[in-house]
């Protein structure tokens, strides 16, 4: 089995290693730095303007020939729900009251908009070599309108159903993210919290399904999970915990003190803080929300109500309800920059894989 495949020569990369595109979380340095050792850069764009795009594919390019993604998030417009938000209000306010924050908002307020032909003719443009969708897919005219560009279309399922109607679609890449995933989970529905497909079920079943290549996402952090999930039928994977420890990634000190502390029991699956299933570090308040067993207002208007909590927790002022977002395999992260993680985690699958050979 070698590391190169039909995969790696769709998104003209050496190794079938992607880093997740984190929105907020990725920066270009990261991107330049994956994309330079051989793997897929990625840049998580949902919160950026069309000039904020352009400016930072500007960056990347000044860094890097090689390939890169550029992500976003495919949800439907949220729905204003005034009998949902007034109950949303009175769950947070006592949370509110006891860190000091004077108001609690209103309403839900969108922080990122859905995908737009705006959004679609700028990256016909910009011709990145990969747009990733997380949450489902755009308009399917949109999606056509970059595969004709020549751009690859790569979009996340985390179940079977899911990938075979992506399959279906017609996008190039289905990433099979498994239920130890960190960050937003890719589901087509803001679903409940509590189910879950694991990788290793996830991937070999989804393999079978679909026609497309499949990369494999969640849990992955070393040479171990690569090859496990090449194993398995994933032509490539998808790495994000693993690469927030590296300094090229855009993670606060205190992000990074509570990767060193994680442990693989102590993250939770919280619709609580965006709208959508999002794997974060289990606190009081994703417990509270998760015992309250309610609905919470529509991805991203939940973020109103959350991020005043969040933010009143930063540099250690409270605690309990920040939002930390990694995976189940956090412990096994390494303080590595980019390109030195990237040829550890080659130098590990070759070794877990018996590849001796050493060519590409
Ligand atoms: C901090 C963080 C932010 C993330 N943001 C995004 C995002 O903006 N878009 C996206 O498609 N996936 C996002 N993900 C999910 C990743 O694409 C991927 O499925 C996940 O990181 C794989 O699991 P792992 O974290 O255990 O490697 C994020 C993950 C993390 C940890």
């Amino acid at each position: 089995m070698n590391l190169t495949n039909q995969l790696t020569a769709l998104l003209d990369i050496d190794y079938p290693i992607i880093q997740a595109p984190m929105a907020g979380e990725a920066t270009p340095e990261l991107a330049i730095a994956v994309a330079n050792a051989g793997g897929l850069g990625g840049l998580g764009c949902s919160y950026m303007s069309v000039d904020e795009i352009e400016r930072n594919v500007a960056r990347i390019r000044a860094g890097t020939d090689g390939s890169f993604n550029l992500n976003f998030f495919a949800h439907p417009e949220p729905r204003a729900d005034a009998k949902l938000d007034a109950s949303t209000r009175a769950r947070v306010a006592p949370f509110y009251e006891e860190l000091g924050i004077a108001e609690v908002p209103e309403r839900g307020v969108a922080t990122c908009d859905t995908f737009s032909w705006e959004k679609t003719e700028a990256l016909v443009e910009l011709r990145p070599r990969v747009v990733s969708f997380h949450f489902g897919l755009p308009d399917l005219d949109m999606v056509r309108a970059l595969q004709r560009a020549g751009i690859a279309v790569m979009s996340s399922a985390t179940t079977v159903a899911e990938a075979s109607r992506l399959d279906e679609a017609g996008v190039d890449v289905v990433i099979a993210q498994g239920w130890e995933a960190g960050g937003h989970h890719g589901s087509f529905e803001a679903s409940a919290d509590d189910v879950g497909v694991g990788l290793v079920a996830l991937v070999p079943q989804v393999a079978d399904a679909v026609r497309c290549p499949v990369v494999a996402a969640g849990g992955i952090a070393d040479g171990r999970g690569i090859a496990a999930a090449l194993v398995l039928g994933a032509q490539g994977v998808q790495l994000g915990t693993a690469f927030l420890s590296c300094p090229e990634a855009n993670t606060d000190d205190n992000y990074r003190a509570a990767l060193r502390q994680a442990r693989d029991d102590d993250t939770r699956l919280s619709s609580a803080f965006s709208g959508r299933p999002a794997r974060t570090r289990n606190n009081r308040y994703v417990e509270a929300m998760a015992r309250a067993r309610t609905r919470f207002p529509d991805y991203p208007t939940m973020y109103a109500f959350s991020q005043p909590l969040a933010q009143a927790c930063a540099g250690g002022k409270a605690s309990g309800f920040e939002f930390v977002l990694y995976g189940q395999a956090a412990a096994l992260n390494r303080e590595l920059p980019a390109a030195e993680l990237v040829a550890r985690l080659v130098d590990e699958t070759r070794e877990s894989l018996g590849l001796t050979d050493k060519s590409r």
